[in-house]
């Protein structure tokens, strides 16, 4: 049985303040059936983990850096998001590929460079609308899957996240049918390349628009182990509606 999993993608947004959300969410779920992951930005990472010890809550980091140390200025290595108190990162989100050129190779380096640090990567893949337009979306995910995702994978340090960019912050979501589709995909590629053992205890996500009103519906779906969520990862009202609907 694979771990449902509700994980918050804060991206570019909250300042201290904004800690009041992590603690709140956590007086409402104090010990959740599901897992709760939430990704503050860099400069609260460290705060974010302190204020979720002892409770239902992990934190992550929102990207790292391949390499270990070194002359990356501004960058942040997979080492130094473990000793600020993540547990994983998110890693080839489309933000990153569109924002800062990241392609395949470089998203698998990162994820290489994760794993080794002991933390779970969520490798995120999904297509753009022209390439749905074009009936292409499985060549594309199979394509950043292959790319993407490294060898020393297991069911334990990989999630992969389904985010088509044209539901991102939108309100935009794709048919029942059509999230089924791709994640009934996804699980097959990973069987395939990992055997039926890893490929199966693999954890599926689904991301872009998802609401506490909607969430049901799209959980419902084979091969949704739960959500990577943007916008209504921000409050805690909003995040625990989708946290219950997962529950
Ligand atoms: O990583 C989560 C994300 O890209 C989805 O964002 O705001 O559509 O839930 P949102």
């Amino acid at each position: 049985m694979r771990q449902k999993l509700a994980a918050g993608n804060w991206k570019m947004n909250g300042t201290g303040a904004e800690l009041t959300e992590l603690k709140a969410l956590s007086q409402i779920h104090p010990a959740a059936s599901v897992d709760i992951l939430i990704f503050p930005p860099a400069t609260l990472l460290s705060r974010a983990s302190i204020a979720v010890q002892g409770t239902a809550i992990s934190v992550g980091g929102q990207n790292c850096h391949a390499a270990k140390s070194g002359a990356h200025t501004g960058d942040i290595s997979a080492d130094m998001l473990v000793d600020a108190g993540a547990t994983s990162v998110i890693l080839g989100h489309s933000e990153r590929r569109v924002d800062h050129g990241e392609h395949d190779e470089d998203v698998r380096a990162k994820a290489r460079a994760a794993m080794d640090a002991g933390l779970k990567a969520i490798i995120c893949v999904g297509e753009s609308l022209e390439q749905r337009e074009a009936a292409n979306t499985l060549d594309i995910i199979g394509g950043q899957m292959s790319g993407s995702i490294p060898d020393q994978s297991t069911g334990e340090n990989l999630i992969v996240a389904y985010e088509p960019i044209w539901a991102i912050g939108t309100g935009k979501v794709p048919t029942l049918e059509e999230i089924g589709e791709v994640h009934d995909f996804m699980r097959a590629r990973l069987e395939r390349r990992f055997g039926e053992g890893v490929g199966r205890s693999v954890r599926l996500l689904y991301g872009g628009s998802v609401k506490p009103d909607n969430a049901a519906d799209i959980f419902s779906v084979s091969n949704v182990d739960g959500a990577l969520v943007g916008g209504a990862s921000l409050k805690a009202s909003d995040f625990s509606g989708i946290i219950q609907a997962l529950e």
